[in-house]
């Protein structure tokens, strides 16, 4: 069967009603809900695609290069011209490219608290990181960051949704910093698909604006490194000149045409991640001893309100019961906060059992 059929056959119907996994011996299960995998794209769907896109390439030539096979896809499904796109292996890559070729030697401002890889490829290009923080809200204000720009600055990293908080900004906000300043902007939507709005297709319409995007979170394809940035013809040809030919390969390139052919199907999967996300954080507002913050995102940020229990020591002992999630504990402003990705039914409710259970008898 072709995945394309799959919607026709009523798939979706039948994978929001197949069975919870039961596990029998809890002590052995891993939960991944640490690093924000998307485990409500079903297993099997996954597989056709996978499989369907391998049948289609022969390995023993080198991929299309600079992801070409996938940018095609991406400009005819998503109706973005080729020379506004970048395909990198992951959007890593192009962040590694951005801090490569636009900041190198500079500075560049780094909207936290956030995702930590913005910092670290800045300052393996031998770059500079500097923090502007957000209010206690986890809100921006274009103001406040175009005045932490120095002469020196070449490029402001902003994550919305972002990672961890699951705030997505006001677009006015991020656009503001868009007009006013004179270096790069660099949006990443990586988990905008969750989200209200996008600002993608603004992106070509402004000379410093690149807004990345990925195929690991709503596609599931965390582990075939696939992702891509949109944004003005110069800024995206300067991008392309410093990645190497053959970073994307092609079964990933073949994988995201499929996957952009399914829309549809995913879209269904975006909108289970949804509910779930919804189940889940009103479970969480049921324990007092916690705050969850509402996310535009796959996965939810909760603050532990006893100073007396740590957030390291939750995950550690959630941990101990087989369930992974992340500390982010000592980043600016998320003392005692930990992010729990949202899960598969099953996953979220022995979560939230061992959650309950370590928080004390709740
Ligand atoms: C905000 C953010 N951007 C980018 C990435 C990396 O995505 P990719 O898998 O496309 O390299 C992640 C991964 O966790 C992320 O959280």
């Amino acid at each position: 069967m072709k995945a394309e059929d799959l919607i026709e056959e009523g798939v979706i119907d039948a994978l929001r009603s197949r069975k919870a996994k039961f596990y029998e011996d809890l002590s052995e299960v891993r939960i991944r809900m640490g690093l924000n995998e998307n485990f409500l794209v079903d297993k099997f769907f996954s597989h056709t695609i996978l499989m369907e896109a391998a049948q289609g390439i022969d390995v023993r030539k080198y991929p299309v290069t600079k992801g070409g096979r996938a940018v095609k896809a991406i400009s005819e499904e998503l109706g973005i011209w080729e020379d506004e796109l970048i395909v990198g292996n992951g959007s890593d890559e192009i962040l590694d490219l951005v801090a490569k070729v636009f900041v190198g030697r500079g500075e560049a401002l780094i909207v936290d608290p956030t995702f930590e890889m913005y910092r670290f490829y800045v300052s393996v290009s031998g770059g500079s990181a500097r923090s502007v923080l957000t209010d206690e809200n986890f809100e921006i204000r274009g103001d406040n960051i175009l005045n932490m720009v120095s002469k020196k600055t070449k490029a402001i990293f902003i994550c919305s949704p972002n990672n961890p908080t699951g705030r997505q900004y006001q677009r006015d906000e991020i656009l503001k910093v868009v007009k006013d300043f004179e270096g790069i902007v660099v949006l990443d939507e990586a988990y905008v698909d969750f989200a209200p709005y996008s600002l993608m297709m603004e992106a070509p319409k402004y000379p410093n604006l690149l807004v990345l995007r990925t195929f690991s979170k709503a596609y599931g394809l965390a582990g075939l490194r696939i992702g891509y940035g949109v944004g003005d013809s110069d800024l995206i040809k300067w991008l392309r000149s410093a990645q190497s030919p053959f970073s994307v390969n092609s079964v990933a390139q073949e994988a995201c045409r499929l996957v952009l052919k399914n829309r549809k199907v995913y879209d269904a999967f975006i909108k289970m991640v949804v509910e779930e996300r919804e189940y889940l954080m009103a479970e969480l507002e049921m324990i007092n001893s916690l705050r969850a913050y509402p996310s535009s995102a796959n996965f939810i940020l909760v603050r532990v309100i006893d100073p007396a229990m740590p957030s390291s020591e939750v995950c550690r002992s959630l941990r101990k019961e087989g369930i992974e999630v992340r500390d982010r504990g000592e980043l600016p402003l998320l003392e005692n906060c930990f992010r729990v990705t949202v899960g598969r039914r099953e996953d979220n409710l022995k979560f939230v059992e061992s959650l309950k259970r370590i928080l004390g008898g709740e």
